[in-house]
């Protein structure tokens, strides 16, 4: 059970009943501290294989859909599959950002049977980004001493408001960039690029927000309650969109879906993404080689490399994916950017002050199983 309790009234008893009624309310942000691992026991896995698959879905993904599903074959040895009830039709048609995602929990997963003493044996199985089974893995168990430190996966999280625009020191970017240096870019603030990214970065969310059916899709992954967050355990939470204090009291007990296709709403949307891209360190970019599904899956595992590497050095990271969703703004990022090779990821980045603690939800292993 969770900590917090919440009884959802409606909006207009709230108002007549006053006090009393605000304790009754949906008071406080779900949050991921507020589910207890106990709730989430699978009694047909293995303690290690429940471990390894709840770290890998600890993965981010575009509306946090969770694209994934797993199916055993046998102990640590599993298929890795693409859930088409969890793509985004509206905003990534070819599911390029489905693939995107699942790489970056074939990522975690890989770290995490490393920090486990396992290694993985891969086999990709998919030849298109719609194919239901993407990945056979093999996890073998040897004397290693474990390589990774599996908190880094507990404790990363996209963050989105209060950047420092202090540009990204060198040393910390060769940090990140590590070996990835061929596909991995960063255009601080101030650069023309930069600019650019954040002009058009605009543009996409006023084109975005303006598509009904882009919209439809947000309002749909959108969980404003913490009754709906909590039975769902996916998309996106009050929390999860910093909406904080008495803003995320009034949207948690008085906002539903339908809110999300009003003006009033997407205007919001716009202002705040106007507030966030005037105020960070720039961009890191990611490319791929090509566009094939090996590649976007790679892409989508060097994208969380990076993303792992980034809290231990204060430095938040928000993808904002709208320009490469748009059509018109997709044309003419390359070559304004100066860029050839096909750009994957776009990721607003910062120093913060205080780094806030992982606060998305995630669906319990047993319910990504399937037989
Ligand atoms: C392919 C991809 C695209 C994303 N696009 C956006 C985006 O456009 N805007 C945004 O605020 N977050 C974006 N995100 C971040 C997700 O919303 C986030 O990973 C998810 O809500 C889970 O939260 P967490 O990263 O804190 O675990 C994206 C993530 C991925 C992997």
């Amino acid at each position: 059970m969770n900590r917090r309790k919440f009884i959802g009234i409606s909006g207009g008893a709230l108002l007549a009943g006053g006090t009393t009624s605000y304790w009754l309310s949906d008071r406080n942000n779900l949050s991921r501290e507020d589910i207890q691992a106990e709730d989430d026991h699978s009694s047909s896995l293995q303690a290690d294989e429940r471990e390894i698959l709840f770290l890998a879905s600890l993965a981010p993904s575009g509306h946090n859909t969770q694209p994934w599903f797993v199916r055993s074959l046998e102990p640590y040895h599993w298929i890795i599959g693409n859930d088409r009830s969890r793509w985004l039709p509206a905003v990534a048609p070819t599911q390029r950002e489905t693939m995107l995602s699942i790489g970056a929990f074939l990522q975690n997963l890989e770290y995490a049977a490393s920090s486990l003493g396992y290694i993985c044996n891969w086999n990709l199985l998919a030849t298109t980004s719609q194919a239901e089974q993407v990945m056979e893995v093999k996890l073998a168990k040897k004397a290693l001493t474990p390589t990774f430190d599996s908190t880094k996966i507990v404790k990363r999280r996209t963050v989105r408001s209060h950047f420092s625009s202090e540009s990204l020191r060198k040393e910390d970017v060769e940090h990140l960039l590590g070996l990835e240096e061929q596909w991995v870019y960063y255009l601080p603030s101030g650069s023309k690029e930069s600019q650019f990214i954040n002009d058009q970065t605009l543009e996409a969310n006023r084109l975005q927000s303006s598509r009904n059916a882009a919209q439809q899709e947000l309002a749909s992954w959108t969980r404003f309650a913490s009754r709906d967050a909590e039975k769902h355990r996916d998309g996106l939470t009050t929390a999860s969109m910093e909406i904080e204090g008495v803003s995320g009291w009034v949207v948690r007990n008085f906002y539903g879906k339908s809110d999300v296709m009003k003006p009033g709403f997407r205007q919001k949307n716009i202002d705040n993404i106007q507030k966030e891209v005037a105020g960070s360190a720039g961009w890191i970019v990611i490319t791929s080689r090509n566009d094939s599904v090996e590649e976007l899956l790679e892409t989508g595992k060097r994208m969380e490399r990076v993303f792992l590497k980034v809290r231990e050095k204060n430095i938040a990271i928000h993808p904002m994916t709208q320009i490469l969703e748009e059509t018109s703004t997709q044309k003419i990022v390359q070559q304004s950017v100066g860029i050839v090779e096909p750009i994957q990821f776009l990721l607003r980045t910062g120093y913060v002050n205080q780094y806030p603690p992982p606060v998305s939800l995630r669906r319990p292993v047993d319910w990504f199983m399937r037989k």
